[in-house]
């Protein structure tokens, strides 16, 4: 399945494919994407594609958009995928692109937020290697990307 999968980044001519991704999500999804419930608008859809203060990734089969996964200045990303097309690779690389992306940006962290129930996120943290902080209500994950520069002190 990963082999027909294409993993891209978004430009503003998106906006319509994302939009139709959105629409099929359920409000369990939009939850867990948004962290709130929200039903995107078509404005909402051309911000997405805009990357204008985010960086958006889009999973493509056969010309259908299955999934987006955005990645903010901060280092801070969140992604959804098709039910349809779960459990079978496309979150991991969407994931594992955005850390490619956070390393090319060279953002000191790449993070996420998520709830303690959501089991596959959790495990794309932890096979990726994000270290997990696990709280009654949210888990954040982060990633330290570069290591603070040792100073050099010049010997006498
Ligand atoms: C989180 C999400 C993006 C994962 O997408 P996906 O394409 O299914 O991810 P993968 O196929 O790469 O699966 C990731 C892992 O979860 C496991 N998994 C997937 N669905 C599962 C399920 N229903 N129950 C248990 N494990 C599951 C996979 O087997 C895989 O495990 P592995 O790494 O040990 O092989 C997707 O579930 C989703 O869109 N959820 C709603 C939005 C959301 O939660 N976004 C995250 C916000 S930070």
């Amino acid at each position: 399945m990963s082999e027909q999968v294409k993993i891209r980044k978004a430009t503003k001519e998106d906006w319509e494919k994302i939009y139709k991704l959105y629409n099929s999500l359920s409000d369990e999804d939009l939850y867990l994407r948004f962290f709130h419930l929200y039903r995107i608008t078509e404005d909402d859809a051309k911000r997405i594609a805009s990357n204008e203060d985010h960086v958006t990734y889009l999973a493509e089969i056969d010309g259908n958009v299955i999934g987006e996964a955005s990645l903010h200045k901060d280092g801070e990303f969140s992604l959804v995928v098709n039910r349809n097309y779960r459990n079978l690779g496309v979150g991991t690389l969407l994931v594992k692109k955005l850390i490619e992306e956070a390393r090319e940006m060279k953002l000191s962290v790449i993070k996420f937020y998520t709830l303690p129930e959501n089991i596959p996120m959790i495990k794309i943290g932890r096979k990726l290697g994000f270290k997990l902080r696990f709280h009654e209500d949210e888990v954040y994950g982060e990633m330290r990307l570069t290591e603070k520069e040792l100073e050099v002190v010049p010997m006498e």
